[in-house]
């Protein structure tokens, strides 16, 4: 029998395995209790196919053994852990999450957490008060979400941050969950990121373009301002968001250089074009992660000039 290399993973296209890469996101599986109909990862374009049962993707082992050899080859230090849902492979991530210094666990937050301690961030995915939520990631989840995070023993030690995908569907809404959150002792801040398109996606949540997706940018930058520690989007990662900055900010896309984007294929990981897989839409993209790079760039901290022609409406 023909023996498998060590590093099970397939850096294909952008990817080359010479590069360093800060972080990395990792698809444990790709298996998923929900059926979102926003999401970007089961996409036909995408690699993305579920397991008739765990068994039958990556093993343990080879997993922990690939993502070690590969930290070392590319100087990974910051690991986003994702699937599918990333917590129906618990035992997995409280393995790999000793590998690495930084790790954010993004769930959607139906299934049992794991305390793995102060150092492990966890990020909830909420997408609106309950019936927009629901009607966007099924029948019932705000309510177990909302159920799960308040059980939480007080001395759960992981941090929990809510993450909401804005949207066309849910944009006018996005205070309601904003209040809601509040109320909660077990959230301790939130961020919004925005919906990512595929190529020619003209389903209920997406924006034509940029200029009409500014009255949603607007209304997260008023929330940012209403509660500015609550929010952690920053204000200056906002502003990049309207046009015409926008399109420049993914044009020069700094996450596509920076995250190295492990999706799940079988028995190896592989490379898709982007994070948000083959088919997304760049001149539309809302990622968070792209805007708060990009915030970073002394040229986009100083270009003011551009923004003044494009004002959010509010
Ligand atoms: C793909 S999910 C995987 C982790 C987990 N199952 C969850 O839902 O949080 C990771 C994050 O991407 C968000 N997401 C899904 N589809 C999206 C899209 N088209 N654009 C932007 N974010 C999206 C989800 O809401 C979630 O916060
Ligand atoms: S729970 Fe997460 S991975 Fe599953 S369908 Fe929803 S967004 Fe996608
Ligand atoms: S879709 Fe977004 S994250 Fe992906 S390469 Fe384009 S701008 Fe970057």
């Amino acid at each position: 029998m023909q023996e498998l290399p060590t590093i099970r993973a397939e850096l294909v296209g952008h990817y080359r395995e010479d590069v360093r890469y800060p972080a990395a996101m990792v698809n444990v599986t790709n298996r998923c209790n929900l059926e979102c109909e926003h999401c970007f990862i089961f996409r036909p374009a995408n690699p993305n196919e579920a397991p008739l049962s765990l068994g039958d993707e990556m093993d343990d082992e080879a997993m922990l053994e690939t993502l070690a050899r590969l930290r070392d080859r590319h100087g990974i230090v910051q690991v986003v852990w994702m699937g599918g849902e990333p917590l129906l492979r618990a035992g997995l991530l409280a393995r790999g999450i000793e590998l690495f210094d930084d790790n954010t666990i993004t769930t959607n937050g139906t299934v049992p957490l794991v305390d793995f301690g102060p150092r492990v961030l966890y990020v909830a995915s909420l997408d609106g008060p309950q019936d927009i939520n629901d009607a966007i990631r099924g029948e019932g989840v705000y309510r177990r979400v909302m159920d799960n995070l308040g059980q939480l023993p007080e001395s759960f030690a992981s941090p929990v941050q809510v993450q909401c995908v804005v949207t066309r569907r849910n944009q006018q809404r996005l205070e309601e969950l904003v209040e809601a959150l509040l109320q909660s002792d077990r959230v301790g801040w939130m961020t919004f990121t925005f919906y990512v398109p595929k190529r020619g996606d003209a389903g209920p949540d997406a924006w034509p373009d940029n200029s009409q997706r500014g009255e949603a940018v607007g209304e997260v930058m008023r929330l940012k301002e209403k509660h500015p520690e609550f929010i952690r989007n920053t204000r200056r990662s906002l502003e990049l968001m309207l046009p015409p900055l926008a399109g420049h900010v993914t044009a020069g896309c700094l996450a596509r250089d920076q995250v190295l984007p492990l999706y799940l294929e079988g028995d190896h990981f592989t490379t898709p074009f982007c994070c948000y897989g083959n088919d997304a839409d760049c001149l539309r993209c809302g990622a968070w992660i792209v805007f708060q790079l990009a915030s970073g760039l002394p040229r986009y901290a100083e270009d003011s000039a551009l923004l003044e022609r494009f004002s959010p409406p509010g």
